[in-house]
């Protein structure tokens, strides 16, 4: 049997942060086995907000040494970028032309970015999800890993595919959002009530992939807690301790009630060193992958342009269907 295709990607802006790596890379790594994986990096969508063109270049490096350095094995699964395979450009425009105004209007990442950069609201930042499904849907995938946040475009992907598949017969596979349970609750340091984003601007606020041991030691120091002084599960009312419990849990596979005990009469103090350790431990073997990566540039080109071949079969033939249902000639 044809195993089920995964196609997923992360946005080429910003460093990685603990939740990228529980919620995100992790997950990523344990499915390259069971499925067909595609694992993009998403360099076109970052131009919807004004960039440092030698910073997002450096961050689509950064990205991609940050697959490998975690586990993502380039023989088995297909890493690439996104500007590489010149098919996605061209299925996001061809969808933007399937997807309607209204659509777009209750995207709720769209009116949250519109917020957020009210003077740069650009019709890319308007039609983003057409772009994203478009990277799907080239690719047949059968499944999207994605944190709670992307599950609407998803969603989006899957009227729109249903549309096309409509108007011009069976043309795409519909996709299915796929919502890790592990790890996709990990909270910032500072904010435990709003998800770790590589975008937080609050200092301390997110463990980022690069972070050294005496920084993620500092930051776990300084993370929010309470004045109970007990190591005890409780998401409502102990949000800040509650998070370092569901990191250390994920990190040493202990359940809430085993760290309950084993931090039972301790304080917050001890507990909190205790994450850092667990913390610093898994990220040991990352950070020496990664920086071996990072200081081989030549070496990323390989895996990239290996990628960029892979997928542009698959993605080339997905377009030229598409193209020929419609009537444009290529
Ligand atoms: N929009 C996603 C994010 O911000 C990144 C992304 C782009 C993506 N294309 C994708 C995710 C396709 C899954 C599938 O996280």
């Amino acid at each position: 049997m044809e195993k089920k295709v995964i196609l997923s990607g992360i946005q080429a802006t910003g460093d990685l942060t603990l939740g990228n790596y529980i919620g995100a890379l992790k997950n990523f790594v344990k499915m390259q086995d069971e499925y067909n994986c595609y694992y993009m990096i998403a360099n076109l969508h970052a131009l919807t907000v004004r960039r440092d063109p030698d910073e997002l270049k450096n961050n689509t490096l950064k990205i991609l040494a940050s697959y490998i350095a975690s586990g993502i094995d380039p023989d088995k699964s297909t890493i690439f970028l996104q500007s590489q395979v010149h098919e996605h450009a061209e299925l996001g425009w061809v969808l933007d032309c399937y997807t309607y105004m209204g659509e777009l209007s209750r995207m709720t990442q769209f009116k949250d970015k519109s917020a957020k950069h009210a003077d740069n609201i650009n019709a890319g930042l308007f039609t983003y999800p057409s772009l994203m499904a478009g990277d799907i849907l080239l690719y047949q995938a059968d499944l999207v890993p994605t944190g709670e946040d992307q599950k609407q475009h998803v969603e989006l992907t899957r009227d729109l595919a249903e549309r096309f598949n409509k108007l011009y017969g069976d043309t795409f596979k519909i996709p299915k959002p796929y919502i890790p349970k592990v790890g996709a609750r990990i909270m910032g340091l500072q904010d435990p009530k709003s998800k770790m984003s590589k975008s937080s601007t609050i200092p301390n606020d997110t463990i980022l992939l690069v972070d050294t041991p005496d920084e993620i030691m500092k930051k776990v120091k300084k993370a929010v807690t309470d004045s109970d002084g007990i190591v005890k599960y409780d998401e409502e009312n102990k949000p800040g301790i509650s998070n370092l419990m569901e990191i250390y849990g994920i990190l040493t596979k202990k359940t809430m009630e085993e760290i309950e005990k084993e931090f039972e009469g301790e304080g917050y103090g001890t507990f909190k060193v205790a994450v850092a350790n667990a913390i610093i431990k898994e990220l040991e073997p990352f950070h020496k992958k990664y920086n071996e990566l990072m200081a081989n540039p030549q070496y990323l080109e390989e895996i990239y342009n290996k990628g960029a071949k892979k997928a542009t079969e698959v993605a080339r033939k997905t377009l030229k269907d598409v193209y020929d249902k419609i009537g444009i000639i290529s």
